[in-house]
């Protein structure tokens, strides 16, 4: 979604806004913008397109030099993706200008009320009437802090608001409600930005703004009240990771480096959890033992990709705890009146720790009673902070837009937290759970030696140049793997992809199977009996029908080999721990199908990082 950066120091303000404009790129967007402030005042520029656009604009048209300014990359919601509605937004004095993340439901209220005013305002978007409220407050005597907190007042929704005052040169103030805002404290300059690859060049100290704050920056101070005035209380903390960890390395594209990371991604996500004796240990859980024990139902909930993790964990937390776990949409949990208690322990699984449909199904089971932990990868982000508890992955900044190494760190976290809630509750013995753990110890080498044989992938691709519709099927774990698989390919190559519980297929999928269609199949380790050979059978019912098969197997189980047109072999893990290593050939194959298209892979189109809207 938007991303947003805020800047006051000595250096040229356009230059750092731009660099970390285009940290933020990855996020998603589709115009940018720019505005500074210096001694002769205010000047923007802005632009629909990616960032080169705006560059160009630049270099035509050079903004002055100066040490303040702010700047945006927009997601179009209210208005498409034209140059007017790109950010900054300036009111029709020019005085103030703002760049906004989120969505300011009253806005028509709030613009009718201006345009009775006798006052003009240029774009289709939600967020020019905040500059009009700004400035109208400035004009009335208030100080630029003061005329946000009295603004934000009045605005519904969520916002993050950074914004300039051409009279204030040195100073820019942001605010936020429901969308995130954090700030990088520099020496004898500091930062704002939408998140810290914003500022990461430059600092990699922060402080996380809590809800309703508003913060002033100035060179060498910050300041953070709540929307009354009252100081606030901050956190502040240091990033665990330098630039270094978000730049591409030499590959091609963010998404092929993370899928690559993924061995460790998952390494550090197991450091430290457990001591010698295999006990686990999760620093981060803030609920007691005692909590734990009395959890009766786990109700998961995620959106997209770390949906699909939930799915894969309530296979493993069910067995192993006994405990029963619902798997949740965010997006349609709390519309359906769902039964929750304090007995309940709602498990809520995000990358970015922003998700709108995530995070405020997090506050209606919170107001229902129940507690919440959240698994997530982006310290400081704001459902960790409004969680009882947390485990954090520690995958490291995740750029690409499609989610790879998160999701693996994420099934990782997942089995963790059932491990500790098998532990607490005495489901498994000890011995059992740490040979689990000697297990899952095991998977970064299994993953390493999936990308070691991603060739083969990279000539299936090809061989399937010219195909526009793919199936992917699954059982048991292997389910939610073929879901992610299609949704990967369709995310990147915006061709039709579909995953299905290969059982069902017969029930209706099945019709759409037709000479030549590919078909991914996720075979189960042999050793599951029955569920394997149903599926070798439901690869032979695809194959009979004119499908083009591509099976992921594991080593040695030949039973396959006559079915399979193409055959990817997987290294002989614990079935539950499958997930981890054929994702991986699922990914490779969507971005490099994607590649072969010709498409932005990291940036597929429509979509952004971290969905802040609901
Ligand atoms: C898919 C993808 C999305 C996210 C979803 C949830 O590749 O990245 O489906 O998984 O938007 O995002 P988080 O995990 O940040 O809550």
């Amino acid at each position: 979604m938007c991303g947003i950066v805020g800047y006051v120091g000595q250096r040229s303000a356009v230059d750092v806004v731009m660099g970390g404009l285009r940290r933020l790129e990855y996020r998603g967007y589709d115009s940018g913008g720019v505005a500074v402030v210096g001694e002769g005042g205010l000047s923007s520029a802005k632009k629909a397109g990616k960032l080169a656009n705006l560059d160009a604009l630049l270099a035509e048209q050079p903004l002055p030099d100066a040490g303040t300014g702010i700047g945006h990359t927009r997601w179009a919601t209210h208005g498409g993706p034209t140059d007017r509605n790109a950010h900054p937004h300036l009111d029709d004095t020019g005085r103030v200008a703002i760049v906004h993340n989120g969505i300011i439901e009253n806005f028509a209220d709030l613009r009718d009320g201006i345009e009775r005013s006798g006052r003009e305002l240029e774009s289709e978007t939600d967020s020019e009437v905040v500059a009009f409220l700004v400035q109208e407050r400035l004009a009335a005597g208030d100080d630029l802090a003061e005329a946000v907190r009295i603004v934000c007042r009045r605005l519904e929704g969520a916002f993050t608001l950074v914004i300039c005052d051409a009279q204030n040169p040195g100073v820019v103030v942001g605010a936020r409600r429901n969308s995130p805002l954090v700030v990088g404290r520099g020496e004898g300059e500091n930062f704002l930005g939408s998140d810290v690859a914003a500022f990461i060049e430059h600092t990699r100290d922060a402080i996380e703004l809590g809800q309703d704050q508003v913060v002033v920056i100035t060179a060498d101070d910050i300041v953070v009240t709540d929307f009354d005035g009252a100081p606030a209380e901050t956190t502040e903390y240091t990033v665990d990771w330098d630039l270094s960890a978000a730049q591409k390395d030499g590959y091609e594209w963010y998404m092929l480096k993370e899928i690559a990371e993924q061995p460790k991604a998952v390494a550090d996500t197991l450091l430290g959890r457990h001591d010698a004796d295999g006990l686990l240990q999760l620093d981060e859980m803030r609920l007691s033992d005692d909590e734990l024990r009395g959890v009766d139902k786990i109700v998961a909930i995620a959106c997209g990709t770390s949906y699909y993790a939930a799915l894969v964990a309530k296979y493993a937390i069910e067995h192993w705890t006994r405990i029963p776990v619902e798997v949740e949409l965010a997006s349609e949990f709390r519309y359906r009146d769902p039964i929750l208690d304090q007995s309940t322990l709602v498990v809520t699984i995000s990358q970015s720790g922003e998700t709108m449909d995530t995070l405020m199904a997090i506050r209606y089971a919170r107001q229902q009673r129940a507690r919440v932990l959240s698994i997530c990868n982006t310290n400081g982000s704001t459902i960790p902070r409004e969680s009882d508890a947390v485990i954090y992955t520690h995958a490291g900044p995740e750029v690409a837009v499609a989610s790879t190494k998160a999701f693996l760190a994420q099934i990782v976290a997942c089995y963790l937290l059932g491990l500790y809630l098998a532990q607490v509750k005495g489901a498994k013995f000890g011995d059992e759970i740490a040979r689990i753990i000697d297990d899952l110890d095991r998977t970064p080498a299994a993953i390493q030696r999936m990308l070691d044989d991603a060739d083969v992938v990279r000539k299936i691709s090809a061989e399937l140049a010219g195909a526009t519709s793919f199936i992917f099927l699954g059982r048991h774990v292997g389910y939610p793997v073929a879901l992610e698989g299609a949704l990967k390919l369709k995310e990147l190559a915006y061709l039709h992809a579909e995953g299905f519980a290969a059982g069902e297929l017969k029930h209706g999928p099945i019709a759409v199977i037709e000479e030549g269609v590919p078909v991914f199949v996720v075979v189960p380790p042999p050793g599951r009996g029955e569920v394997h050979d149903k599926v070798v059978s439901n690869i032979q019912e695809v194959r009979a029908r004119g499908a083009r098969t591509i099976v992921l197997a594991q080593d040695g189980d030949d039973s396959v080999v006559p079915y399979a047109d193409h055959l990817i072999r997987l290294p002989e893990v614990p079935t539950l721990l499958q997930p981890l290593v054929a994702t991986v050939p699922l990914q490779i194959f969507a971005c490099e199908y994607a590649a072969q298209l010709g498409h932005d892979v990291d940036q597929p189109r429509n979509l952004a990082k971290s969905v802040t809207v609901e």
